[in-house]
């Protein structure tokens, strides 16, 4: 049987009848009814925005695939240069293509030295790093002249493999600038993650990364790399559906993960286990979330109404980094949060489970890294997902410029009142 839906206008008795495929019908029939009918629907709750073949959700089964392979076998068999390279591309690497595409990436990890002693001399000692990185994202564009030739495949692809490649070498130069501290140059014998550990911690010679802190970073930008039509990559669409260039466009994307009710939640997180202190105090602080005086920062997402398949892996990553670091005091707060939530029908009624941010704080503080470059990490990875899918949407016949319509509730039309008559 046809799967369709068939819509009546009751004001004029008109029907139309609309294909339905994987639940999703093309809203254009409401215009055969009408072609002024408009559908409300603010944060786009039921709206699909487009069609994508990179990343798959299953909220009720807490499913996360990259192009139809499951999270839980990448984060443990792939790395994270190997995920972007699928995520882009929509296939693994062989071994030539991956060793090509690591060298590629190796190679393209310097910044302008304009902008690694001049563009960061700019800001205040105390800048927050996500605003220094979000800034220094958007300037790396001007550094070239090709940035805005978005339609030739060739260019296109150098300036993805120069976002992937910079994006570490900028985020540890928010952190040293931050801290000030010289900065350290990327080592080309290192791995992705390997590398960015030792620009963000060497001093001198001194400095060894830990292999299994190493991988513990690279499972995490593994699973931060996509997420489908989350708030910073329906950004990235937007701006990119302007034909903007992939720079400008991936800065706006990381302005909106830096939003604490988005990739700002792992450094809130961390300030709510802070501020709870104790565990002891966790049914008190949980009182006050049911009041609706505080929000379980880490917990809760808009499609997982079960749990967040990252949050499962990250909290397995964080014992096997704790073995090396030592345990993270503030680790029995979240787990007690957690175990309390997850008993209570305030969070059962509301299907609020740890999301993606809830342990992986506890991960970077023990990587030793601030709360404040918390988000950074997160932007890191998930610039690789928000490029795929600007590929993605470029290469959509059925896109065009982003353009929503509105309800219109103002007032109506007036005339002019002179100031005296006021
Ligand atoms: C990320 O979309 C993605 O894929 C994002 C992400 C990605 O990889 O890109 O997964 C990354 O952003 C994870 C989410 C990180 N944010 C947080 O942890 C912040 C805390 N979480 C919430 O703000 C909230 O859960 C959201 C923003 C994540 C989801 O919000 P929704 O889908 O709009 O849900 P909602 O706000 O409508 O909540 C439904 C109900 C409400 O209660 P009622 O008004 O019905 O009584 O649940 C309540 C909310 O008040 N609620 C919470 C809560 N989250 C939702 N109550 C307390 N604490 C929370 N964390």
């Amino acid at each position: 049987m046809a799967e369709t839906i068939t819509i009546i206008d009751d004001r004029t008795g008109k029907k139309v009848t609309v294909p339905v495929t994987n639940s999703v019908f093309a809203s254009s029939a409401l215009r055969e009814l009408d072609p002024d009918l408009r559908m409300y629907d603010p944060a786009f709750l039921s709206t699909a925005a487009c069609k994508s073949a990179i990343t798959y959700l299953d909220g009720e089964q807490g499913i996360l695939r990259y192009r139809g392979y499951p999270i839980e076998e990448l984060a443990e068999k792939s790395t994270f240069t190997e995920v972007a390279y699928l995520l882009l591309n929509g296939e693994l690497p062989n071994t030539q293509q991956l060793a090509q595409w690591n060298y590629d990436i190796t190679h393209h990890t310097m910044i302008h030295e304009n902008m690694r002693k001049r563009f960061v001399d700019g800001f205040h000692y105390d800048a927050h790093p996500m605003g220094m990185f979000i800034s220094a994202v958007a300037a790396l564009g001007t550094f070239y002249d090709d940035a805005r030739d978005i339609f030739n495949s060739e260019t296109l692809d150098k300036q993805i493999l120069r976002l992937i490649a910079k994006v570490p070498t900028i985020a540890a130069m928010t952190y040293r600038f931050s801290s000030g501290l010289p900065f350290v140059l990327p080592n080309n014998s290192l791995s992705y993650a390997h590398n960015f550990l030792n620009m963000m911690y060497r001093i001198g010679d001194d400095y060894e990364v830990n292999p299994t802190l190493a991988r513990a970073m690279d499972v995490l930008f593994i699973l931060h790399a996509d997420h489908e039509q989350n708030c910073g990559t329906t950004t990235m669409r937007v701006v990119a559906s302007a034909n903007s260039d992939p720079y400008s466009a991936t800065a706006a994307a990381a302005a909106a993960l830096f939003g604490p009710l988005h990739g700002g939640a792992n450094e809130a997180v961390i300030h709510m286990l802070a501020e709870i202190g104790s565990v002891d105090k966790v049914p008190a602080f949980i009182e006050r979330v049911k009041n609706g005086e505080e929000k379980l920062m880490g917990f809760g997402h808009r499609v997982y109404k079960n749990f967040d398949p990252r949050a499962v892996i990250i909290k397995k990553t964080a014992y096997e980094v704790f073995e090396v670091t030592g345990m993270n005091p503030l680790l029995d707060i979240a787990l007690k949060l957690e175990e309390t939530a997850l008993k209570d029908e305030y969070f059962i009624s509301r299907k609020l489970y740890p999301n993606v941010d809830f342990y992986s704080g506890l991960i970077y503080q023990a990587l030793g890294f601030p709360e404040e470059m918390f988000t950074v990490l997160f932007a890191i990875p998930r610039t690789v997902g928000w490029l795929a899918h600007m590929i993605e949407l470029l290469d959509d016949k059925e896109q065009k410029i982003s353009r929503p319509r509105q309800w219109y509730t103002g007032q109506d039309v007036r005339s002019y009142t002179e100031l005296q008559k006021r």
